[in-house]
């Protein structure tokens, strides 16, 4: 199974470069299944109803989030009951939502996909996504061999030390949230693929997404700042897996990191 796995898609331009992009990469690419981190779709913040069927539309078949999956209005949040958009698996229970699903695709292999938050140097008090993750990946594998993990979190080392901890029982490990993809792809000896960032798809003239001058204030001041979403400099990051259908192991990883020009 060949699996595409998008990092996160930033504001109105990750959208846009998806719409006009995704299509094309995926028939290039001969990919099964696409995955993308979708935390940031909305204006850089959550995701709605409106713009996770857009990004449907796009050609994603799953969904991932992070520490921004709960940054929607109250009054839209009925399609984080959909099998197909996930939040970080070890947030409390009696959140809405889901942290794993498994689907199958139109030839009728499956496969399982699992999104967890990090802890270190993160502002939200979770579950311990080591443990949490563990008992997720064994439940699964009674369905699938053919595992991702979106691991959402801020410190490499976390990252890294998921990754290892769970080598040989699932495909891959990517890593989302920085916003910067990261050149450590390789296949784990246990078989599993890995990325401590995919990166993001988005504005790339940009800090992590967000306008430069905004964020260089925040810095220089100390004292809140509105921070709104850049536009130029549009991009795709992402990674193309291959994974063995039988064992769920994967062959091989690489990295994408395309910068796009929009036809008007
Ligand atoms: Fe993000
Ligand atoms: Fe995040």
């Amino acid at each position: 199974m060949r699996i595409l796995f998008i990092g996160d898609i930033f504001g109105n331009t990750g959208r846009r470069v998806l719409a006009e992009c995704l299509r094309t990469i995926i028939e290039g690419k001969k990919i099964d299944v696409c995955i993308g981190n979708g935390e940031n779709a909305a204006g850089g913040r959550g995701l709605t109803s409106n713009l996770f069927k857009k990004l449907r539309k796009y050609g994603l078949d799953i969904i991932t989030g992070g520490n921004h999956s709960f940054s929607i209005p109250d009054s839209d949040i009925e399609f984080m009951e959909n099998e197909r958009v996930l939040r970080p698996l070890n947030f409390p229970p009696g959140n809405i939502g889901r942290g794993a699903t498994v689907i199958t695709i139109p030839d009728g292999r499956s496969i399982g996909v699992i999104n967890l938050q990090g802890r270190t140097f993160m502002h939200e008090a979770l579950d311990c996504p080591f443990r949490t993750g563990k008992a997720a990946i064994e439940e699964m594998r009674k369905s699938t061999p053919i595992i991702v993990v979106d691991f959402h979190a801020e410190a490499t080392s976390e990252k890294l030390a998921f990754a290892n901890y769970v080598d040989g029982t699932v495909s891959a490990v990517l890593g989302t949230h920085t916003h910067v993809q990261t050149s450590d792809e390789k296949v784990l000896k246990g078989g599993t693929a890995y990325i401590s960032d995919a990166g993001m798809t988005g504005p790339e003239d940009s800090i992590i997404g967000m306008q430069r001058k905004q964020v260089i204030r925040r810095f220089l001041m100390q004292t809140p700042v509105r921070f709104e979403p850049a536009e130029g400099g549009p991009m795709l990051n992402g990674v193309i897996i291959e994974v063995e259908d039988t064992t769920g192991k994967a062959l091989s990883i690489e990295r994408i990191y395309e910068r796009v020009t929009f036809h008007e």
